[in-house]
Formats: structure tokens, C-alpha cells, sequence
């Protein structure tokens, strides 16, 4: 059986306290580079890469097809991740779904209902395009899209969402943490509010799922999307959907290990999460996914919050004492910390970055096109912070950014 959080806790890891240093060992690949494009996807930790390197030389069969002993082992395995993931978010196991990342969480949610022509959807004008785009192409079915306005910092007042409630009104559907400008959505309120008025909220837990503890009040949304490779610090091409009732979904994926049977014309699901997981799972993925929640679970999802604001609130600080750069989103923010040097192209800036100190940042849009045409800017450059990051690794961007500032603008 794969280890548990308290055996890998003892073998690989004890913290007494937060310590960075001895969590960095963990990830080889920060030796060569300053990463701080978390935000985007985050570095994988040995236990997690040993775990698929395991799958692949010791026991490599197919999950829950086959007598023989490895596709056994498979699925023990395969069933045991989805164990850890349920008990990272306080649910039971066949409320979890596997997919491939948030943005096939929050697909299977938006085709996997009926819609009829005015139902109401409200969503935030700062949302990533995976939780914009699948609520767009509700149009061609007659749905509405009511995009609810953040404040000049990304944060969205739970009462505006109230207040665009209508009679139609079908879901609501919000990032918890802001992929563009760090900030933090107050969604207890917001699944208070959809509760209230007997509507569903689905919370794109993206950018906090591993980042921050997610409260038993934050816990309550109807559908949560998450992505493997994040917070989680999962190999990419894994992601999660929590469905709080599974059984109020289609899957929009159909074919092997989904059915009870077949008959002609006729068949019948098996029941969730099943049905929601045709065709051959990425098994390595989850089952590195599966240790490496067990790697985050051992740090301490509190501690990480506390340790990746820290760092966010001083890279901000940092960053917006020199002259000639704008620093965007609220002070209080999660380890999202975007970013303008004068009139320099972001792209330029992120280039140089890499150039000359080896710094990783995202430039650009962020996928949110939306979210920035509404502030007026024409692209960030984006520093994103995660658990192995550093005090000094902030220094070496804040100086950097210095440099690119004083010599270029
Ligand atoms: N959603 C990811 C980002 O914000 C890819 O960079």
C-alpha cells in the first residue's frame, strides 16, 4: 500500500517548524532557476515523481480492468489517491472526479446539465477563460451571462453577486483566488448566498486548493474544480471536480469503465465517480497526485498560506518602491503579484528576467483577457509564489526589477 501522510511526514520531511530550505531539497529543479511562475503550474516534489517512477517500473497495469495482479495494484493505488484527495477536502471518495485539469472540472459542469433558452448564469468579469469561455458557449442554448464588476483591486463584493440574482438565475460561478491579481474572494459568503436563494455555486479553486485551507463554509459549494498541478503540487495533466451530488450530472465523456452494461441499444452508468471517468485514466498522474497531497497535507496548508502571503506581501512592497514600477491587486493577496515596469512590453520584461537572473515569471494576459481590458492594461508580468519559495528569492526580483527600471524606462 502507498505510505501515508504520517509515515512520508516521518521518512522524508520532519518540520518543526516551516522550513523552506529542507522542503526545497525536494524539488532538484530550484537549484537552476528562481521559480516563481506557481501561479501558472508548480514544481513536482521527489515523493510525488518517485510515486509515478514506482507505478512505471514496479507495477504499470490498467485501473479497474483487469484480474491480473498489476491491474490490481493499479487500482489499489488509483483508489487510494482518490482516498487522499477526499480526505484533503472533507469528502467522500466517490465525490471526487479525476480529470485532466480545472478547466475539464468546470467543462463537465457546464455540459453536463440541461439549459433552457434565458437561464441565468453569473460569473465575475476578472475570471480566468476556463471559468468565462465554458459559460460563453451557453449562448448557442439561450443562456445568459451576467458578469458581476470586481473593485480597482480584483475583489468582488459578495453583495453584487446578491443583487444580480434574477428568477432565471441557474449558477454561480467564482475563482476563489484571482489568477490576474491574487485577490481573495470571500466565498463563504458568496455559497451563503447561492444557498439563501437555492442556486448552485461552483468555486474555482485554482489558484488556492494547496495555497490556502479551504474552510468547512468554503467546503459547501456545490462543484469545486481544482487543478493537480498547482498547490497541490501534482504533475500536470491532473485535476480534480468535487461534486457535493454527483448524481445531478451527465458525464459528457462516455465509452470503457464507465457503464454497468451494454446491451444493444440500451445502457446503464455505473454509478459516480465512474461514470464521470471513460476511457484510461492518466493512473501516474493521480497516483503522483495522491503523494503529493500527502506531501502538501504534511507541510500544512496553514503553514503554506502564511509563508506564501508573507512572501507575496513583501515581493509587493518591494516591488512598488521603485520607481516607475505599478503594482497591481489589493495588499492583502494571495502569492499573486502582478506587476508593470513603466511602459516596458511585459513580455520584454519577463525575457530579461530569465536573461539575467534566471527569474521564471508569466507575462502577459493570464488567460484572463476579459479581467484585464477592464482595468485598461495591456498585459502584467506576473511573479507567483508557492510553498519552496524564498526571502531571498524575492531579493534577487526585487533587484532585478530594479535594474530593468533604472536602465530601460
Ligand atoms: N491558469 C494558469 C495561469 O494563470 C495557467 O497562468
Amino acid at each position: 500500500m502507498p505510505p501515508t501522510a504520517k509515515t512520508i511526514l516521518l521518512t522524508h520531511y520532519v518540520h518543526l517548524m516551516y522550513d523552506v530550505y529542507a522542503i526545497r531539497k525536494d524539488f532538484p529543479v530550484l537549484n537552476n532557476v528562481v521559480y516563481l511562475d506557481n501561479a501558472s503550474t508548480s514544481q513536482t516534489p521527489k515523493p510525488a515523481v518517485e510515486a509515478i517512477n514506482e507505478y512505471f517500473f514496479t507495477y504499470a497495469g490498467n485501473y479497474g480492468r483487469g484480474a491480473h495482479r498489476l491491474a490490481q495494484q493499479t487500482t489499489e493505488h488509483y483508489e487510494s489517491a482518490r482516498e487522499t484527495v477526499a480526505e484533503f477536502f472533507s469528502c467522500e471518495p466517490g465525490n471526487v472526479i479525476f480529470t485532466k485539469n480545472t478547466t475539464e472540472s468546470i467543462n463537465i459542469v457546464a455540459h453536463g446539465q440541461e439549459w433552457a433558452p434565458g437561464d441565468h448564469v453569473i460569473t465575475s468579469v476578472i475570471e480566468h477563460h476556463s471559468n468565462y469561455l465554458p459559460w460563453l458557449s451557453l449562448r448557442t442554448q439561450g443562456v445568459v451571462l451576467d458578469l458581476v464588476e470586481s473593485n480597482n483591486e480584483g475583489v468582488i463584493d459578495p453583495a453584487k453577486i446578491e443583487t444580480a440574482i434574477t428568477d432565471s438565475t441557474k449558477l454561480i460561478t467564482i475563482s476563489h483566488v484571482s489568477n490576474v491579481f491574487g485577490s481573495v474572494q470571500d466565498i463563504s459568503r458568496i455559497i451563503k448566498i447561492g444557498r439563501k436563494n437555492d442556486i448552485p455555486v461552483l468555486i474555482d479553486a485554482a489558484q488556492s486548493a494547496g495555497h490556502m485551507p479551504l474552510s468547512e463554509k468554503d467546503l459547501r459549494c456545490d462543484y469545486l474544480a481544482v487543478p493537480g498541478h498547482k498547490g497541490l503540487l501534482g504533475p500536470q495533466g491532473t485535476g480534480i471536480l468535487i461534486l457535493r451530488d454527483p448524481a445531478e450530472l451527465r458525464p459528457t465523456t462516455l465509452g470503457g469503465g464507465a457503464v454497468e452494461w451494454v446491451r444493444g441499444c440500451e445502457y446503464e452508468l455505473l454509478e459516480p465517480p465512474a461514470r464521470f471517468e471513460a476511457g484510461t485514466p492518466n493512473m501516474p498522474g493521480v497516483i503522483g497526485l495522491g503523494r503529493a497531497v500527502e506531501y502538501v497535507t504534511a507541510l500544512g496548508v496553514a503553514n503554506v498560506e502564511k509563508h506564501v502571503a508573507m512572501l507575496a506581501r513583501v515581493a509587493a512592497q518591494k516591488l512598488a518602491d521603485i520607481d516607475n514600477v505599478t503594482v497591481y491587486g489589493p495588499k492583502d493577496r494571495a502569492g499573486v503579484v502582478p506587476f508593470n515596469v513603466g511602459q516596458l512590453n511585459p513580455h520584454d520584461v519577463s525575457m530579461i528576467l530569465d536573461e539575467t537572473s534566471k527569474i521564471c515569471t508569466r507575462s502577459g494576459y493570464h488567460c484572463a483577457m476579459p479581467a484585464l481590458e477592464f482595468f485598461g492594461i495591456n498585459g502584467t508580468v506576473r511573479a507567483s509564489f508557492g510553498a519552496y519559495n524564498t526571502a531571498e528569492e524575492v531579493e534577487v526580483l526585487a533587484e532585478s526589477v530594479k535594474l530593468i527600471a533604472t536602465s530601460f524606462v
